[in-house]
């Protein structure tokens, strides 16, 4: 019987995640579910959800569980999750880690990748990310900038900066890290499905090692 892959991605904001899942969805065929992504649709877009979460996110603080957990349960519910998926942002803190284990595929196989990076390095990589709203793109004007400052080389689109990019709210997004979800990589290393890896390292390099990881 073959086993479900579960991929959790770990690790600080700006540490790599969203970047790294993307490439493992591309190169598994599974879907990559980012809660944050979802979040940004949903202010977006203006719905209920939007306006009810707008202002936690702009001031980096976390969601309710009990939103994060049903939107969660339903996007991983959709049959394209029914091989495998990659979770970016998610699990945030114990209670959302243990409740996703009561909906886990019967013969899922988890693995929970944290991607290490020091504050300094997550503080500059925030500063110099780019977003595509079009596309979705992510650049970074000092790691790998578009070849037009402002435009994304794949569509041409205006490149934007997240509204909780500022140094402020990242500060506080790294104490609420700290506080809220540093505590997950015991909780997954004591269960002996922990894979820590090196982010401070080229992009490809972080690929290949997620790659090793999830084999
Ligand atoms: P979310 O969107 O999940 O933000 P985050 O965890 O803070 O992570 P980031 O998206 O900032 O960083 P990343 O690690 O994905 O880095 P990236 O790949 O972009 O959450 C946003 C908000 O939503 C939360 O604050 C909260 O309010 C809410 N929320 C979300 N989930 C929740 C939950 N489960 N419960 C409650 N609330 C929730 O890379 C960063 C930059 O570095 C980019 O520019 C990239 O190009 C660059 N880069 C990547 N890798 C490298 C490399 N190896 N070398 C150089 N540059 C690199």
């Amino acid at each position: 019987m073959n086993s479900i892959p579960v991929v959790i991605f770990l690790g600080a904001p700006g540490a790599g995640k969203g970047t790294q899942a993307a490439y493992l969805s591309r190169a598994k065929g599974i879907p990559k579910i980012s809660s944050g992504d979802m979040l940004r649709a949903a202010v977006h877009e203006d719905s209920p959800l939007g306006r009810r979460v707008h202002e936690i996110m702009k001031n980096g603080g976390l969601v309710d569980d009990e939103t994060m957990l049903s939107l969660i349960k339903d996007r991983i519910s959709k049959p394209d999750s029914s091989d495998g998926f990659i979770l970016d942002g998610f699990p945030r803190n114990r209670h959302q880690a243990e409740e996703l284990e009561t909906v886990l595929p019967l013969h899922g196989r988890v693995i929970a990748i944290n991607i290490q990076a020091s504050e300094e390095e997550v503080v500059k990589r925030i500063a110099g990310r780019r977003n595509c709203p079009k596309c979705g793109h992510v650049y970074n004007v000092y790691f790998h900038p578009p070849a037009d400052d402002e435009k994304c080389d794949l569509d041409g689109t205006t490149l934007f900066r997240r509204n909780d990019d500022s140094d402020l709210v990242v500060r506080k997004r790294i104490m609420t890290y700290k506080k809220e979800t540093l505590p997950l990589i015991d909780y997954y290393k004591k269960k002996g499905v922990l894979k820590a890896i090196n982010g401070v390292q080229p992009q490809d390099d972080v690929t290949h090692e997620v790659l090793a990881a999830v084999q």
